[in-house]
Formats: C-alpha cells, structure tokens, sequence
C-alpha cells in the first residue's frame, strides 16, 4: 500500500527555503523536533529530494539506542559517502598536545571539509535521532553549526521530544545561532486524516475517530489505515502491528517498570505524578525514575514497525489521486 504525502505544507515549505538558502552560501543548521512516529525523519527524506531538486549532494547518518554504538558514530555513518569527511574525523594530530586541543583539531578540520564539500553546488548533511548521540557528537555538530552561515551547507538534525539529557545539555548553544532553525513537529490535523483515508478510498467519516485515537500521530494513523479501521469501535484495537510496537518495549523493561506501566495504564492518558506515585506505593515502592512523561516515552516505538502483512483497508471507492 503506497502512502501518500500528507500535510506538513509548513514545515516543508521551511525546508525549502533553507535549501535555497544553503544553496546561495547562506548555510542553515535545522533540528527538527517531535515524539517518536510524528514524521521527522520522513520530513528528512523531503528535505533530502528539495537538496536533490536543487542539484545539491546529500549524505546521512544517525544514532542509535545502542550502547555499543562507538562515538562519533552518527558522523562517520555520514562520512561513508564523503571520503573527505572521514579523513577529517581520523586527524592526527602531533603527540604532546592535550586532548582538548586535540578535538579541536580535528572539530576545525571537519568544519573546513564539510565547507570545501559543499562548494559550488551546496550539501545536505542530515544526522538523525540525536537524543542518542554521543556528546562528542553533539559537541562537534556544534562546532561545525556555528561556521555553516557562510558555507553552501544545510544541517537537517532530528531528535525526539523530550530530548534526552545530553542533546538538552548542547541546545543553548545552538539555539544561540542566528542560523538556527527550530521545526517543532505536532499532530497531523483531522483534515490530514481525512485527506489520507480519502487517498486509500476508505470511508471520510472515519476521520473524527481515527483522529482522536491516534492524536495525529502519522506512524499510528498509517498503521490503522494499512488495517481495516471498520472493523473495531476503537481504531487501535483492530491494528495488530500496533500491539506488537508495545509488546517489543515491554520487553525491553525492567519487571519494577513494568509493574509502574500497569498502574499508569489504568490511569488513562494524562497522568497524574501524584495520584501514580500514591497508586504504586500503596502496591510496592514508588516510581524512581522520572516523570510520568519520562515513563510514557519510555513506551514509545522506535522507527518504523514490522509490517504485519495484512492488507485488510476496506475500499469504499476510487481512491482520489494523492
Ligand atoms: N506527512 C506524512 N505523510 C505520510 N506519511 C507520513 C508522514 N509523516 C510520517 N509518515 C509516515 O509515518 C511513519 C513514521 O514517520 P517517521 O518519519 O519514521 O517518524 P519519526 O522519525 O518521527 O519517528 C513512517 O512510516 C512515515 O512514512
Ligand atoms: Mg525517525
């Protein structure tokens, strides 16, 4: 099932004026922003095809929830198409001089390689889910943000909201850029909701429902709609690749968070910190780590899902040309 485009005409036109801005000279440092399944890295793939459209080169790379993943890693994910990206972060440096003096180096080094790269015709260098980074990531992109506006450059950066600790800890200094560009991803709206059931030739009405049940959440939305959304009352019930994305972070759990899951899900979806605390210690101990919001992000899925290879959309008419 092909999925159409749908919405973000805002966010896409920003994209499109950083492209052309990059590509006269004016680089551009972009983070976009937004909880898992809400489209950052689908907005990656237009800004890569806008970059394409303007004859620019692209290259990317991306963190991963992994704690083998060496640092560095999102960069040298990107260097694998720009050899002179990967001469740069393997800078030696002469023996005697401090590390401190040392990370400079080879920070300058890549700033100045992304910078002759992306002349004459401009670069996109997209670094993907940076809540996972390592801080000698964050802290070299940086580095390298601050000396794009005159570089043909545009840095595409994606992270999940709330960003994890170490991104937090970097995004003063970003945001203190004047070349920084902050895309806050939110909801598809109902009508992007309708738009997509219509494409899929399925019922509009569904849209209200379909809508509330997944908050706009594209990752969620394509999921009911690859499923029969008729088929059940409540939307999610009926998609079977969405509880297989919960199952698979359960598992990765502890049995202590859990057991706190269980009592937040009895709770609806706002939840009170106080009323779970007073809940969960009147079984055991009291939640220690975090937030409630801290504990639903915990319970997000992470990228795509598995398909689930059914293809259950119950057509209704012609699907309209999307
Ligand atoms: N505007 C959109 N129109 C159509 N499909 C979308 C849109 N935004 C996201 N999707 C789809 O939703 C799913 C989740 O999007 P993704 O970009 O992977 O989310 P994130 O990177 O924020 O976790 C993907 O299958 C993607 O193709
Ligand atoms: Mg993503």
């Amino acid at each position: 099932m092909r999925t159409p485009s749908v919405g973000r005409h805002q966010e896409i036109a920003r994209l499109r004026a950083a492209v052309l801005a990059a590509g006269s000279g004016a680089g551009r440092f972009v983070l976009v922003s937004g909880p898992a399944g809400i489209g950052k890295s689908w907005l990656t793939d237009r800004a890569a095809e806008l970059a394409a459209e303007a004859g620019m080169r692209s290259t990317r790379g991306n963190a991963v929830d992994d704690v083998g993943m060496p640092p560095l890693w999102p960069w040298r994910r990107a260097a694998r198409s720009l050899p002179e990206l990967t001469a740069a972060l393997n800078t030696v440096t002469e023996p005697g001089r401090g590390a401190a003096e040392r990370q400079f180096r080879m920070f300058t080094e890549v700033a100045d390689a992304l910078t002759a790269a992306a002349a004459p015709t401009g670069l996109l260098l997209i670094l993907e889910d940076l809540h996972w980074a390592d801080p000698t990531s964050l802290a070299l992109l940086g580095h390298v943000a601050a000396h794009t506006d005159r570089a043909q450059l545009l840095i595409v950066a994606t992270a999940r909201e709330p960003a994890g600790e170490t991104l937090l800890a970097y995004e003063p200094d970003w945001l203190r850029l004047a070349h920084t560009q902050l895309i806050s991803v939110g909801p598809l709206s109902e009508q992007d909701v309708r738009y997509w059931l219509e494409c899929h030739g399925l019922r509009t009405d569904y849209a209200a429902r379909v809508h509330a049940r997944t908050d706009g959440n594209p990752l969620l939305v394509r999921l009911v709609i690859e499923s029969d959304p008729a088929q059940s009352d409540d939307p999610l019930v009926a998609v079977p690749g969405f509880r297989r994305l919960v199952l698979t972070q359960l598992d990765r759990l502890s049995a202590e968070d859990v057991d706190i899951l269980g009592a937040a899900s009895m709770l609806g979806e706002r939840i009170d910190v106080d009323v779970l605390t007073a809940v969960v210690t009147t079984v055991g101990d009291p939640p220690q780590r975090g937030t409630p919001g801290e504990t639903s992000a915990r319970t997000e899925h992470r990228g795509s899902p598995a398909e689930d290879g059914r293809g259950g959309a119950r057509t209704v008419g012609r699907a309209a040309a999307c």
